[in-house]
């Protein structure tokens, strides 16, 4: 529908890769007298198809950009489409949900739903929550009965019920999606949604909501609503799995011209625990420093140093926790535990808390967030892989007031 085709048509223009050969460069050596070593030759055209190619800021747009999501795609697909299902997708920040809802819609649309995406503001009520919906809904412009009741919406502000009465009248299969829902901290609006939810497959309407948001667990996205579960369908996003990862690298680095050294990739697969953001992170960086030293093939020395680059700039936007990592990480033993709290926390190692996990929790408890059923968090979740550096490659670990 409108919404993701223009996406669609905005992204395939930033992703479409201009095409350049791959330029020799001979190196000459003169003897005698001995000459200052030549300057790495980079070459700036492929830096911005590194940037192209491995495009850590961008949700994926199109089904073959995601990896190894499959079965969370086909889930949501029978969950909406056929199960008449109401959908919450959650998981930590960066781990893909943008990236699946999108390209869950493109399915979606395929078999005939309109699917309208919107990215919640900050903290707004449920009007504001969902009036941007309103005039893209199918059937304005012509439907009657539509048009009437949301003629009764349009100057003021409703709730689940006059928005259900509305909706109601939709006669194309629908799908709100409501990105970016963890902003909304108010629990009378989470209510209100859930409520809507509830009145949506009461009356057996035509629309359906998924909503999306960075939570542990529902819970923490939706606040109790026993009766809504059987009506709803829960997609948890978690890691990427080691080979799906290491082939979204090797795609990744083929569209910027570039291949990997096998233990450069598994380094940065390591690295990256399952996200595929912090893989396309570490990925650009290593393919940048490649470039730099003028040449095509991603070298280990290349990831340590696209590790480093990495770091400097999560740690520059990131101030407290890099120096409450840096406070942390010392001795071998502490390390310890601080790595398996950075995999607890990442690949979701799915044990209950020990005295290790409980150890590294005290360590870091200021960058540590509580949710509201009691799972502990990253209060930045993109963080705990850069505590991986700190303590795997000794990146950044700098000490900070002398303490
Ligand atoms: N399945 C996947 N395969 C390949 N790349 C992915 C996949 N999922 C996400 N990415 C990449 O990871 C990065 C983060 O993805 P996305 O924006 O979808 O995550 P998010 O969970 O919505 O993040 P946020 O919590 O910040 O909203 C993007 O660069 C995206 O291209
Ligand atoms: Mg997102």
């Amino acid at each position: 529908m409108g919404v993701f085709a223009s996406l669609k048509a905005m992204f395939a223009r930033l992703i479409d890769p201009p095409g350049s050969g791959t330029l020799r460069i001979e190196r000459v050596v003169p003897y005698p007298p001995a000459a200052a070593p030549a300057a790495p030759v980079e070459q700036p055209d492929r830096r911005l198809r590194i940037h192209r190619g491995f495009a850590a800021a961008l949700p994926v747009e199109d089904r073959f950009g995601l990896s190894g999501r499959t079965e969370e795609v086909d889930r949501m697909v029978r969950g909406v489409v056929w199960e008449r299902k109401h959908v919450v997708v959650f998981g930590a920040r960066g781990s893909g949900k943008t990236s699946l809802v999108r390209v869950f819609g493109d399915f979606a649309d395929e078999v005939g739903q309109v699917v309208l995406y919107e990215s919640t503001s900050g903290n707004i009520g449920f009007t504001d929550l969902f009036r941007p919906f309103l005039e893209s809904l199918p059937g304005t412009g012509r439907d009657t009965a539509l048009m009437q009741r949301l003629a009764a919406l349009e100057t003021a502000s409703f709730g689940p019920r006059e928005l259900a009465t509305a909706l109601g009248e939709v006669r194309q299969s629908t799908v709100l999606v409501l990105d970016e829902f963890d902003r909304i901290d108010d629990p009378a609006v989470q209510s209100e949604v859930a409520a809507l939810m509830k009145l949506l497959s009461d009356m057996h309407a035509r629309v359906q909501v998924v909503i999306v948001g960075i939570a542990a667990n529902v819970d923490d996205l939706i606040s109790g609503h026993p009766s809504l579960r059987r009506h709803m369908l829960v997609v948890p996003v978690g890691p990427i799995a080691a080979d799906d990862l290491r082939s979204l690298l090797e795609t990744c680095a083929g569209k910027s011209g570039m291949t990997f050294a096998p233990d450069a990739a598994a380094a940065i697969v390591h690295s990256a625990y399952g996200s595929p953001y912090h893989a396309r992170l570490f990925g650009v960086e290593s393919a940048l420093v490649a470039n730099a030293r003028g040449s095509d093939r991603i070298e280990m020395a290349d990831v340590m140093r696209g590790f480093q680059s990495a770091f400097a700039a999560w740690a520059d936007i990131s101030g407290n926790d890099h120096r409450i990592f840096a406070r942390a990480v010392g001795e071998p033993g502490v390390n310890d535990d601080l790595l398996r709290l950075v995999e607890h926390a990442t690949l979701g190692a799915g044990e209950a808390a020990d005295a290790s996990l409980g150890r590294a929790m005290v360590q870091v408890d200021p960058a540590l967030v509580t949710m509201a059923h009691g799972a502990v968090m990253f209060r930045d979740s993109l963080a705990p892989q850069f505590l991986g550096l700190m303590i795997e490659h000794g990146v950044g670990a700098r000490r900070f007031g002398g303490q």
